[in-house]
């Protein structure tokens, strides 16, 4: 996605070789003309999957969850990382390990949104090592629901994630795919659609 791409060129900061900032429009500060774009844009890849819901994951997942599911009309779920005052039972959980904050987070989700009837499109801002994508796909699977496909704003392709997911047969589109953040300069992968 050609806006995206060039958001990333003009406002990401390579903080390391491993590590993008983009919290002038994604992590902190949200960009809503570019949050209405990529909602579009993933309604239009998913549009004639069936999709009944979206679930994402906090915080940084929301905005463009949020987004797509207007577009296609379906509820939007975020599965939780910190344990919630109202939200006590009937959860699905799930633990994702994050590599970069070396930190496991049990994720949860109200049995009450997600079920054996939904086709879901999970959506998150960042692909790395694809930790925060297999524990929301244990919850789709222990709520026997159908997973669609990813749709990921940012994936960085120097991680393992999207590969060991694609090798799955997992459907995953990605907006934007960094090749490299070498010497401090910001490398995209043409993408290759997977459709
Ligand atoms: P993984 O889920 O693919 O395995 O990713 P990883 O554990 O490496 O990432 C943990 C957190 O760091 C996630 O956010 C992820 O989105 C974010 N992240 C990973 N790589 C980058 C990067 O290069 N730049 C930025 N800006 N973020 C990165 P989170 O902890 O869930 O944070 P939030 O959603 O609450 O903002």
């Amino acid at each position: 996605m050609k806006q995206m791409e060039d958001k990333i060129l003009a406002e990401g900061k390579v903080l390391s070789d491993q590590v993008l900032k983009v919290d002038s429009f994604l992590n902190h500060q949200i960009d809503p003309q570019l949050m209405k774009a990529i909602g579009m844009e993933f309604a239009e890849r998913f549009k004639d999957a069936g999709i009944t819901k979206i679930l994402t994951i906090e915080s940084s997942g929301i905005a463009p969850a949020v987004m797509a599911g207007l577009e296609l009309n379906v509820p939007v779920v975020f599965a939780r990382k910190r344990k919630s005052l109202t939200l006590v039972d009937d959860l699905l959980t799930a633990k994702v390990h994050s590599f970069t904050k070396n930190e496991t987070n049990e994720i949860s989700v109200s049995k009450k949104f997600i079920n054996a009837d939904d086709t879901v499109l999970m959506i998150d801002d960042f692909l790395a090592n694809g930790q925060a994508v297999n524990g929301l796909m244990d919850i789709i699977e222990q709520a026997g629901a159908t997973l669609a496909g990813v749709g990921i704003v940012i994936e960085k392709g120097f991680q393992q994630g999207g590969e060991l997911l694609r090798e799955k047969g997992i459907r995953i589109e990605s907006l934007a795919i960094i090749e490299s953040l070498e010497n401090g300069e910001v490398k995209l992968k043409k993408e290759v659609p997977t459709k």
